[in-house]
């Protein structure tokens, strides 16, 4: 083993498991192209600036997990912990609102957050999400629903529960915060520590603790739907019943009020029951001030983003989707060249071909195709070249024929 390892919280990815991530890659692109989303690529550093503004300068993740550092001209960088705050910037930065229609991206890539590391907990973990921006319809909200939950079951990912809840607006909230404020005041003493402080810093958050004695407490707090005005009481009335026009199982949860401080309105997540304490698999919601909170002009959002190494934590298979693999196999180092330019043609015509060129004989190079696990072995030897042919055997079945070169095309398409 090497002294010099990974970072606490990081993980290298290979074989098998890099299998699982390039299905999970391929099944993003092509599902989400369904809703008609591009894809956006910010860069993996900003501005801190940019999360205190847009992610919240109270949320947990901007005080406690963000990696941040002064760069050469003493600038603070910090590596994103999350991408929707870099979405919107990106978008407001390089005018995408008047080019791009509709303006609807997609995203995959690493996010870093300074967390305690537990299974499906990383330091350096992969988000994948998706952003509509320029709708504030209740339908579209229910729509980015339906796309996450339809996503994890095209994936086959089972024993899902989405949680649903409104968190209201800037006219309603305060009221709300004030009324929840004063309840938790007046049991202060039974709270835990953490919630103690969030009192004052951020009360909304009471409703994160996992503390059983906090959770029993704060059941008996106001709710925010009792709260919401006129407007937000519809719109999430909208969501509800759109959800069950797409016939998306859902739980209206009034204790869902998500970490990230910029959330108005619909807010949701999916979790599974087979995670355990790590149970969100994805989350989002309504953000209808970010733009403004980021220097634009107002335009209403809505999104979410899923934890990849949670979803690889439940696919149990991914379909095989590999190519067949050519072994050119030659008799003796003078063959060599022309081995090479048998699996020229084989590479242009799109077959993954393979060739040991430093074999000493038939019988290892067999032994190397066994090993790579290739299905064919192309043979080039005395006979087959004294008579314009090749040899195929199938190293699956050990069947082997002889064909003309010239009929090889035809072979391929019909075989392969
Ligand atoms: P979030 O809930 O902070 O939301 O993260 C989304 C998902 O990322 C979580 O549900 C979880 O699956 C995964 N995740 C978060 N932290 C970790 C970690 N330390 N290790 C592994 N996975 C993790 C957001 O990030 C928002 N930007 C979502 C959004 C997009 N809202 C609107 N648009």
């Amino acid at each position: 083993m090497t002294e010099i390892i990974a970072p606490k919280g990081t993980k290298d990815l290979y074989l098998p498991e890099i299998k699982k991530w390039q299905f999970i890659e391929e099944q993003i692109r092509q599902y989400f192209s369904r809703f008609l989303y591009q894809e956006i690529r910010t860069p993996i550093f900003e501005y801190t600036e940019l999360f205190y503004k847009g992610t919240g300068s109270e949320s947990e993740v901007v005080q406690k997990e963000m990696y941040t550092f002064k760069d050469k001209a003493n600038r603070s960088i910090t590596l994103r912990p999350e991408n929707t705050p870099s979405v919107v910037r990106s978008v407001l930065e390089n005018n995408l609102v008047q080019e791009i229609v509709p303006l609807r991206f997609f995203y995959i890539g690493p996010m870093f957050r300074y967390d305690k590391p537990q299974k499906g907990r990383y330091r350096q973990f992969h988000q994948f999400g998706i952003e509509v921006f320029g709708d504030p319809s209740a339908e579209v909200d229910a729509e980015v629903i339906f796309s996450a939950f339809g996503f994890l079951e095209e994936i086959n990912i089972q024993n899902i529960e989405l949680h649903i809840n409104s968190v209201g607006c800037r006219q309603c909230r305060p009221e709300f915060l004030k009324k929840l404020q004063e309840s938790a005041q007046q049991k202060r003493d039974e709270l835990c520590e953490d919630c103690q402080r969030k009192i004052t810093t951020n009360p909304l958050r009471i409703f994160d603790c996992k503390n059983t004695h906090c959770i029993e407490i704060s059941n008996h707090f106001p709710k925010i739907s009792d709260y919401l005005c006129p407007q937000c009481h519809d719109h999430f009335a909208g969501v509800r019943s759109a959800l069950s026009i797409l016939e998306v199982p859902f739980t209206s949860n009034p204790r869902l009020v998500r970490g990230l401080d910029y959330y108005t309105r619909t807010v949701f997540e999916i979790t599974s029951v087979r995670l355990g304490a790590q149970d969100a698999l994805l989350g989002g919601g309504r953000y209808d001030n970010l733009f403004q909170e980021l220097g634009g002009k107002e335009i209403p959002a809505t999104g979410f983003a899923a934890g990849i190494e949670r979803l690889i934590l439940h696919l149990d298979q991914v379909p095989d989707s590999k190519k067949k693999i050519i072994c050119i196999v030659f008799q003796s180092p003078s063959f060599k060249h022309k081995a090479l330019k048998l699996s020229t043609y084989l590479w242009k015509k799109g077959f993954p071909v393979f060739i040991d060129y430093n074999a000493k004989n038939m019988k290892k190079q067999f032994k190397k195709c066994d090993r790579i696990g290739a299905d064919y072995a192309f043979i080039i030897a005395e006979e087959e070249i004294s008579s314009q042919s090749i040899s195929i055997k199938n190293l699956k079945t050990t069947e082997q024929i002889q064909i003309k070169s010239e009929a090889l095309d035809q072979w391929l398409r019909e075989n392969i």
